[in-house]
């Protein structure tokens, strides 16, 4: 007798209309390859990729609409038209008046840094992310974790582990006083913590202590989107809310943000800061001019900026989201059903192992996630970063590793990338991996960059 389907699945808001081939190696090249890169996805060549999940900054297919927008860059070096379309589309959906285009991320986050920090001050957030704490530190500022306790803890089933802990942030403020803390600086979802969320309800409660106290609050919006998507999903209140309307709600709580374009407005490049305070918007016009660009393009072209202010139109869109999170989800529920330890609940941009229960018998100081993600890309061509000792770096005060409780590989979906097989392959060759995993031997640190030394740090493997 015919099998009737078990449920009615949907499918991606869009076909394909572009290619590119990529090619499969040998294991026998792969583990060529992995030697000669120090064992760090990070120092692959591309071209020795199979499937590409390092990450999904930049990585994103864009639309035929973005790229027909790219067409219409206007190159001008001053008051380029691409520019208008995007801060009226930042206003529009951020909410935000004020904006400052950026390179990407990173710079925006060093000029927020510097404008906003003092020698001796204190930044809490909910759980660090690499480059935004060190431009914290460079500053001259320490970032105090104030995430909630569930966030460190890989099986903790928590909808929103992203939440800061209100505790947490009053001890903070007792000890240091508010004077001392420029501002909170809050993330969602949180990529260090496996891509968890916050929750409304907790922001308005951050925003009500941080008013209470006088301290701004400052939001990494880079992936708000998945955020208000997960809001839409699991909080009280906001399922018949579209994701444009959450997103302007979030925003509402926040004085400023800085973002990296590369993620939710599925570019290839850009960023941006934006603020409602003008006076912290005149200084980071000043300051764009010395290390970016002209304020109305901050290191990008005209083409790029029309990408961004198009693809902010495309992220809020239900069907998009819900696709992009949706293959996280695929992939994650496929590695569980093998037996594989992840991060849960399964997060907005991508699957984290947790190689800590992956490979057991290895202690922290021989780097687990490093070596899964050597490994995985060795067993199929999978690249996949390291989230654990490595990305932590040593504390600048004593110089000593910092040991995160988190040891994680991330498998990062880019936008609009990979099709289910990918997957499916992906989770199979992690699924071999895991069988042999008591064979697996860990490595040591033999190159170390002083700063970001995930980047481009060099192991080899102990005997
Ligand atoms: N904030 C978050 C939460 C990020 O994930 C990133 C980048 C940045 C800031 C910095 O932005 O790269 O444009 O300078 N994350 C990438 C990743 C690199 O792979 O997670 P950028």
């Amino acid at each position: 007798m015919a099998k009737k389907p078990e449920k009615r699945s949907w499918a991606e808001p869009f076909k394909i209309k572009v290619v590119e081939p990529i090619k499969m190696l040998t294991v026998k090249e792969r583990e060529k390859a992995a030697k000669e890169a120090g064992y760090n996805t990070f120092l692959l060549r591309s071209e020795d990729v199979y499937i590409d999940l390092l990450t999904d900054s930049g990585t994103n297919a864009m639309s035929d609409n973005q790229w027909a927008g790219m067409m219409l860059g206007d190159e001008a070096y001053a008051g380029s038209k691409n520019f208008y379309h995007l801060e009226s589309n930042i206003q529009k959906y951020y909410g935000m008046p004020y904006f400052v285009p950026t390179h990407q991320g990173r710079a925006a986050e060093h000029m927020i840094s510097k404008i906003l920090i003092k020698p001796g001050d204190y930044i809490p957030g909910n759980m660090y992310f690499t480059t935004t704490r060190l431009h914290q530190e460079l500053a001259g500022g320490t970032f105090v974790d104030v995430i909630i306790d569930e966030a460190h803890i890989p099986e903790a089933e928590h909808p929103f582990k992203g939440n800061i802990d209100l505790k947490k942030l009053e001890k903070l403020v007792k000890q240091v006083g508010a004077d001392k803390i420029p501002y909170i600086s809050m993330a969602g979802p949180v990529n260090m913590a496996g891509g968890q969320p916050f929750s409304m309800k907790n922001l308005q409660k951050v925003y009500e202590f941080a008013k209470k106290h006088k301290i701004r609050l400052w939001m990494d919006a880079t992936r708000a989107v998945e955020n208000a998507y997960f809001i839409k999903m699991r909080e009280r209140g906001y399922k018949s809310k579209t994701i444009a309307e959450i997103l302007l709600e979030m925003m509402s709580y926040f004085e400023g943000i800085w973002v990296s374009a590369k993620k939710d407005l599925m570019v290839n490049i850009g960023g941006f800061l934006a603020t409602k305070d003008k006076k912290v918007f005149e200084e980071a016009r000043n300051m764009v001019v010395v290390y970016e660009g002209l304020h109305t393009y901050g290191g990008l072209a005209g083409r790029d900026m029309e990408a961004m202010a198009r693809g902010i139109e495309e992220m809020v869109q239900f069907d998009m989201i819900r696709t992009r999170v949706g293959q996280v989800e695929y992939l994650g529920n496929k590695l569980l059903s093998y037996g594989i330890p992840i991060v849960r609940p399964i997060g907005g941009h991508a699957v984290f192992l947790d190689a800590k229960k992956f490979l057991s018998h290895l202690p922290q100081d021989e780097f687990p996630a490093q070596t899964l993600a050597a490994e995985i890309y060795i067993d199929s061509g999978v690249r996949s970063m390291e989230r654990g000792i490595v990305s932590a770096g040593r504390d600048p005060k004593t110089g000593k590793h910092r040991y995160p409780k988190l040891e994680l590989v991330r498998l990062t979906l880019p936008r609009r990338v990979y099709t289910q097989a990918h997957l499916d392959v992906t989770a199979e060759s992690i699924a071999a991996v895991y069988e042999r995993r008591k064979s697996v031997k860990g490595l040591k640190m033999v190159y170390e960059p002083k700063y970001l030394r995930f980047f481009q740090g060099r192991f080899k493997r102990l005997k």
